[in-house]
C-alpha cells in the first residue's frame, strides 16, 4: 500500500494527538485521582473529631471578630450537621450579617456530597478524607439554600440547610 505524503502527515498528527490526550487523561484522572477543589487539607474520615473544627461543639457558626465568621459543617447522608441549639435541637439555619467575611469548612465521613449555597459563588465538592474550605464575603441579603449537588443516595434531595444574610 502506498501512502501519500500528506496522508502520512495527517495520520501522524492524528495518532500523536490521541496519544497526548490519553496521557493527559491518564495523568489527570487516574494518577492524580479525584478530589475537591480545595484538596490541600486532608482529614481522617474515621476520626474527624480529632480536628478541632469538627468537634461537635465547634460545628455551626462561630464569630471570630467583628465581621469575620467561621462555619464548620459535617455533611452526612442525608444532612448538613451545623451543631445543636441551646435546646439540643439540630441547627438548620445560620444567620450572618451582610458584609461579613465567612470561612466555610466542610467535611464528610461517608460519601461524596456537594455544598452549594444556591444564588452565591459558594459551590464545593465534599469528599471523605478532605476538608473543603472556601472564604467569601456575603454582600447580598436574603435567604440562601445550601443544597447537595452530588448524588449521594436515596435521601440526596433531602439534604439542605439555609444561610440567612441580614442587613
Ligand atoms: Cu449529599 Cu447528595
Amino acid at each position: 500500500m502506498h501512502l501519500h505524503k500528506y496522508e502520512k502527515i495527517w495520520l501522524t498528527f492524528g495518532i500523536g494527538s490521541l496519544v497526548i490526550f490519553l496521557v493527559v487523561l491518564a495523568f489527570g484522572a487516574f494518577w492524580q485521582g479525584t478530589h475537591p477543589q480545595s484538596h490541600g487539607v486532608t482529614i481522617d474520615p474515621e476520626n474527624i473529631e480529632a480536628n478541632d473544627a469538627f468537634k461537635p461543639e465547634n460545628l455551626g457558626i462561630t464569630k471570630v471578630s467583628d465581621d469575620k465568621y467561621i462555619v464548620n459543617i459535617v455533611a452526612t447522608a442525608f444532612n448538613y450537621n451545623l451543631g445543636v441549639d441551646e435546646e439540643g435541637k439540630p441547627v438548620k439555619d445560620i444567620r450572618i450579617p451582610k458584609g461579613s467575611t465567612v470561612l466555610f469548612q466542610v467535611t464528610t465521613k461517608d460519601v461524596v456530597h456537594g455544598f452549594n449555597v444556591a444564588g452565591t459563588n459558594i459551590n464545593m465538592m465534599v469528599e471523605p478524607g478532605y476538608i473543603s474550605s472556601y472564604e467569601t464575603v456575603l454582600d447580598n441579603t436574603g435567604e440562601f439554600t445550601i443544597v447537595c449537588n452530588e448524588y449521594c443516595g436515596v435521601g440526596h434531595h433531602l439534604m439542605f440547610a439555609t444561610v440567612e444574610v441580614y442587613e
